[in-house]
């Protein structure tokens, strides 16, 4: 063990060395944040470029590296093709080691093909559509297996909901709505997969835009429709989940009439958008939020102390996590080289702020947490359902 610990030090010295003499006069190695810095999504983002900022800082104080961390951000704007053009950007620097990002599957997904092309890893805390990882079987995938994710998938979180609305709530006919993105799609149709094996009667499905505004004529259709929905399941994100209750609310549609969402739809935003029209609403969120995870304590502490002004956002604790899954790797892999530290990756067994995490042979966390929540705009929270 001694000396498996001097061999690192010894291969992280001669790292230092070289870039000393040949680099850049500062030895910085950096892990890039890819996510939405500007944009309504710009608010997850900024979160998870502060939660990986703190992990950064905190190795960089320990001195756990002979060089100098940084946590490298780059504004995707939640838009696929700006995804891939900063995935270009990241690969072309060679002091950046792996990505934590993208926070959008639609955004992940593209932008994982430039990472696999480099290769470098591509660790997300936030992207949930089955196909970030699973694309990595594709005949056409071009480069190693170099994905991660340290959240559920959708078909977790999809049945998850499912079989809350027909168990818990006793719903027998829903009406669903998405965004036509890959994530908000996708989570509808495994939200309906799992309520249609429940028995229960999807009556109707429309898709919407983000960036939409005014839904009255859809939701008056809900209101109207002779099948009688007794609620909508509605993949999508934050901005149009806030204006689909705020206006579902102004047509008289709310309890026992359900909306329930998921993780794109969970947080705070929503509170700004809809006010106290988000009361009531059901809200998933894959994993445990930071709150109830007694190993996050630590974290959640560090990160009001370092942000005290911050609202933490429900994905920070994963971006966190997944920049010291980084750092481990790295450790492990005896210096910042792109391809060692996949191969690292994929030996992990993090004991972390959210317990232990172990990657299965599509880069996904074996873990399969879902939580239910409601939204209460008074505390501006979300109460886990039990
Ligand atoms: N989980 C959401 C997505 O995958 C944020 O896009």
């Amino acid at each position: 063990m001694i000396f498996r610990r001097a061999a690192v030090l010894a291969a992280f010295a001669a790292f230092a060395i070289l870039f000393t003499a040949c680099g850049p006069k500062e030895k910085v190695v950096k892990i890039a944040v890819a996510v939405p810095l500007t944009g309504d999504m710009g608010t997850e983002g900024q979160g998870l470029r502060r939660a990986v900022e703190l992990a950064v800082e905190e190795a960089n104080a320990a001195k756990r590296f002979p060089f100098k961390l940084v946590a490298a951000p780059y504004d995707d704007r939640a838009d696929p093709k700006e995804a891939v053009n900063v995935a270009n950007l990241i690969v072309s620097d060679a002091r950046v080691v792996a990505v934590v990002g993208h926070y959008n599957s639609g955004c992940a997904t593209p932008a994982a093909k430039v990472y696999a092309r480099a290769p470098i890893a591509m660790v997300s805390p936030a992207a949930t559509n089955p196909e970030v990882t699973a694309q990595q079987n594709s005949k056409d995938w071009m480069g190693p297996r170099m994905v991660f994710r340290v959240v559920p998938t959708d078909d977790v979180q999809g049945s998850y909901a499912a079989l809350f609305a027909a168990k818990k709530l006793g719903k027998k006919r829903m009406a669903l709505l998405h965004d036509k993105s890959p994530y908000g799609q996708g989570l509808a149709e495994e939200f309906k997969k799992g309520f249609l094996a429940q028995g229960g009667k999807i009556v109707s499905e429309d898709g919407i835009s983000v960036g939409d505004k005014d839904f009255k004529a859809l939701l008056t259709k809900l209101k109207s429709d002779s099948a009688k929905p007794e609620g909508v399941y509605f993949g999508g994100l934050y901005t149009e989940a806030g204006l689909l209750l705020k206006q579902m609310r102004e047509l008289g549609l709310k309890d026992p009439f359900a909306f329930i969402s998921g993780d794109g739809s969970m947080t705070f935003g929503l509170f700004d958008v809809a006010g106290d029209a988000a009361d009531g609403a059901y809200l998933s969120i894959v994993g445990v939020p930071a709150d109830e995870l007694p190993s996050a304590a630590k974290f959640v502490e560090a990160y009001k102390a370092r942000f005290p002004s911050d609202e933490r956002k429900p994905f920070d604790h994963f971006g966190y996590e997944a920049a010291n899954i980084i750092m481990a790797a790295m450790e492990r892999a005896g210096g910042p080289d792109r391809e060692k530290v996949i191969a690292e990756l994929k030996k992990t067994k993090h004991d972390g702020v959210l317990g232990t995490t172990v990657f299965d042979d599509k880069g996904d966390t074996t873990s399969k947490i879902v939580t239910m929540t409601r939204a209460v705009s008074k505390k501006r929270a979300f109460d886990t359902v039990r």
